[in-house]
């Protein structure tokens, strides 16, 4: 069909006008409450969230803080790394998963992905130790350098739990702690545990974007152990137990009243939110699952929740097509997205020890060719039909463009 005439619809990546437009006079009225309770720090609405989220997530502590990546500095300090400690991440990701490891004087060693998960893979994390690690008197140690190999972060990436199975046995195995970051994946199951409850500390981030959103920066660190959960509350506020009484150095990371309020709101609404992202899913999987040019998502473990909705864009004859798609789409009024365009190891201040570089191609491959298509749990059945019809008129063209110059250099012999 010819481009022009084609009625032109608009999809955004993500929008939340119509979440907006449906909880409107329900925002707004618990927005008013916190400004009529004067409380914006703290208080009443703080231990209802948190509170709400323990129950809903069936762990016991709930510590909220002021964004995901204040999550992940608070899990990992409170873990108490040693000097020069390794942690070992994945490559895949939003930057903080491994600026945080960073920015506290830590190494991370990135461990490839699994091609049709995006997940940290077990098995090349094992390989890793194995080759590159020796336990002494019960810890992990690093043969080169002698670093301390302290821990694991995976990273549940586009909301499916990575494989905890294989990581606990790895984590056992290696004396090894596990922060799970669950950013991505708040309401996701892995063998009937909610994601965020699967490692030693999980860290969550709210941000207006996540699948549980707050209109502002927001997130929470999760645990069961109740010494960690002390040290994480006394953490957040400037290291005080009580009024001025300083125990140890802390920060300034508490969630405000205002965020608390809207995520309390919204979190009764999670599960149906995630359910309608499900349905999404099965419409794209439904539409795309046969044109051989797309690689699609694969739900592996768990229950998944579709942060994101990315697929794999296969070269074509060797060459690469996932930005010629992108320009189409975008051409159709499609948004699309490039979760992630880089792998985390090329970023130099990330690559802290010459003798901790690893190699990662299946990350490699997955940026380079990997493209997000709109997902948020209000689209319509008829706007992912027209990201599909687009996305197959896009190959059609292709393969025809292909056949006629293969046709041509045929006839030129
Ligand atoms: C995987 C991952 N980790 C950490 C974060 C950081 O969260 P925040 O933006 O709330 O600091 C994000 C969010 O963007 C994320 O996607």
């Amino acid at each position: 069909m010819n481009q022009q005439s084609k009625p032109a619809k608009n999809v955004p990546a993500f929008s939340l006008a119509r979440q907006v437009k449906n909880m409107r006079p329900q925002f707004t009225a618990a927005l008013e409450k916190v400004l009529d309770s004067q409380s914006f720090i703290g208080g009443g609405y703080i231990e209802t969230i948190e509170k709400q989220l323990a129950q809903y997530m069936r762990v016991k502590h709930v510590i909220s803080c002021n964004s995901g990546t204040d999550a992940l500095t608070m899990a990992l300090r409170v873990l108490e790394m040693p000097e020069n400690a390794i942690v070992l991440t994945t490559p895949f990701s939003f930057i903080a998963s491994s600026s945080e490891i960073v920015a506290l004087g830590a190494h991370p060693v990135f461990i490839d992905i699994e091609p049709d998960t995006y997940n940290i893979d077990p098995q090349i994390l094992e390989a890793w130790l194995q080759r590159e690690a020796l336990v002494k008197d019960g810890k992990t140690f690093h043969r080169t350098t002698g670093f301390p190999v302290v821990g694991m972060l995976p990273v549940d990436i586009f909301g499916q739990c990575a494989n905890y199975d294989a990581l606990h046995a790895i984590a056992k195995k290696w004396n090894l702690w596990i922060v799970e970051d669950c950013a991505q994946a708040l309401g996701a199951q892995f063998n009937g545990k909610m994601a965020g409850t699967l490692g030693t500390i999980g860290t969550i981030s709210f941000y207006p974007t996540k699948n549980l959103g707050a209109f502002g920066d927001a997130g929470c660190c999760v645990t069961d152990d109740d010494v960690l959960a002390e040290k994480l509350l006394t953490l957040r506020n400037h290291g005080r137990k009580r009024n001025y009484e300083y125990e140890s150095l802390g920060v300034n990371s508490r969630l405000d009243a205002f965020q608390a309020a809207i995520l309390s709101e919204k979190l009764p609404h999670l599960d149906r939110w995630n359910e309608q992202r499900r349905h999404v899913a099965q419409w794209y999987e439904e539409g795309l699952g046969h044109i051989p040019y797309i690689k699609l998502p694969r739900t592996k473990v768990g229950t998944h929740v579709y942060h994101q909705y990315s697929v794999i864009v296969e070269p074509l004859q060797g060459a690469p097509m996932r930005s010629k798609l992108e320009q189409h789409l975008a051409q159709c009024g499609i948004q699309t997205r490039l979760f992630y365009p880089q792998s985390l190891p090329d970023i130099a201040f990330l690559r802290t020890h010459q003798q901790l570089v690893t190699t990662c191609p299946v990350a490699d491959f997955t940026v380079r060719n990997i493209l997000s298509l709109p997902m948020w749990p209000e689209l319509e059945r008829d706007e992912v039909a027209y990201v599909i019809e687009n996305i197959r008129e896009f190959f059609q063209m292709q393969a025809s463009a292909y056949n006629r110059e293969k046709s041509c250099n045929t006839a030129a012999l």
